[in-house]
């Protein structure tokens, strides 16, 4: 029986994700948003292109959550992005609203569904999500770590002029100016990172240059873009995620997870690597972390921690 996506935001994100889950046929798409017209909108235009792309699968645009009943899977992008200058915690108080409303919107319609959240800031805004929807913590995960370690494989790729298939990575922890690119988890063409720079192949200060442009990989786009924040690659991200769900791929990808002791860390969504597979997060997996990685993290739990507390501020029922 064909799956069901639903799409709850149908702006820059959420229509290349419906473009992108028709291309490969994954599921049926509906597409949500409160702007009825650009749900319905987009989802006839990238119906209309069915006939040349030869994709079979049905699309729609609504504003009404009876239409993403018994969703498979539920991604949110919901929410304002970022505006030149802005970092993506300054979304907080308007995002949180917005979230509450989605939250209420899709916890009896689809229970049982596996919830990707996009919607920044992200590692709070996922937290908040599952709080207010109650739905269970294993199906209700964050979108970031993929998107933040493609843009640093692909400025590695670039600096190296090697292929971005053979390099392998990781970015952990929140998604913000804190994440941690894990330089002694990254190989290129099976070799480590660090050890390319002990051998002269690679320069101390470009490898420096390179996690501090991923850090602010965002930045760099809504400030060139001028009006809204990147949505080709944040799809995709999103779409890796959707797929390892629902055809049971067991990807190990990193991900803002629930964390119940995992990485020293109680009760806090955070980028880490997970699996998922038809169950959802099915796995949390430890990595080994040398000391500077450990004190990176710690760092960026520490951020995604305090901008909790700010958003417990804004609202009790999150405390
Ligand atoms: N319910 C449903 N949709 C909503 C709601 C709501 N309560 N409030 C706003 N929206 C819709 C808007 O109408 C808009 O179409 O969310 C959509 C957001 O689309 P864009 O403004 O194009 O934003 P986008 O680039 O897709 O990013 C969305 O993801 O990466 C994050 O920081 C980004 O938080 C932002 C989110």
């Amino acid at each position: 029986m064909k799956k069901k996506i639903s799409l709850i935001g149908a702006g820059q994100i959420g229509g290349t994700l419906a473009h992108l889950i028709a291309l490969k046929e994954l599921a049926d798409v509906v597409l949500f948003d409160v702007a009825e017209g650009i749900a319905k909108g987009k989802a006839l235009d990238i119906a209309q292109s069915s006939s040349v792309e030869g994709f079979n699968i049905n699309i729609s645009g609504t504003n009404n959550y009876e239409d993403t009943k018994d969703s498979d899977v539920i991604i949110i992008t919901a929410g304002v992005p970022r505006k030149a200058g802005m970092t993506r915690d300054d979304l907080l108080g308007i995002n949180l609203k917005i979230i509450k409303q989605v939250a209420d919107g899709i916890k009896n319609t689809s229970p049982n569904a596996f919830v990707i959240c996009i919607t920044n800031p992200l590692d709070v805004i996922v937290m908040a999500l599952q709080k207010y929807s109650g739905l269970p913590k294993n199906m209700v995960v964050g979108m970031a770590g993929i998107l933040d370690t493609s843009r640093f494989k692909y400025f590695l790729s670039q600096e190296l002029n090697i292929s971005v298939k053979k390099i392998e990575s990781l970015v952990l922890g929140g998604h913000g100016d804190t994440m941690v690119s894990m330089l002694n988890h990254t190989k290129v063409d099976g070799k480590l990172v660090l050890d390319l720079i002990k051998e002269g192949k690679l320069k101390k200060e470009s490898l420096d240059r390179i996690v501090q442009r991923t850090k602010s990989g965002g930045a760099e786009i809504v400030k060139l873009l001028e009006k809204g924040s990147a949505f080709y690659a944040p799809a995709a991200s999103g779409v890796e995620m959707a797929e390892s769900y629902l055809k049971d791929l067991k990807k190990q990808l990193p991900c803002a997870a629930h964390l119940k002791g995992e990485y020293g860390v109680n009760n806090l969504y955070l980028g880490v690597p997970v699996i998922i597979g038809k169950n959802g997060i099915e796995k949390i997996v430890t990595i080994d972390l040398n000391d500077i990685e450990k004190k990176n993290l710690e760092h960026s739990i520490s951020a995604v921690k305090e901008l909790f507390d700010a958003a417990k501020k804004i609202d009790s029922f999150l405390g």
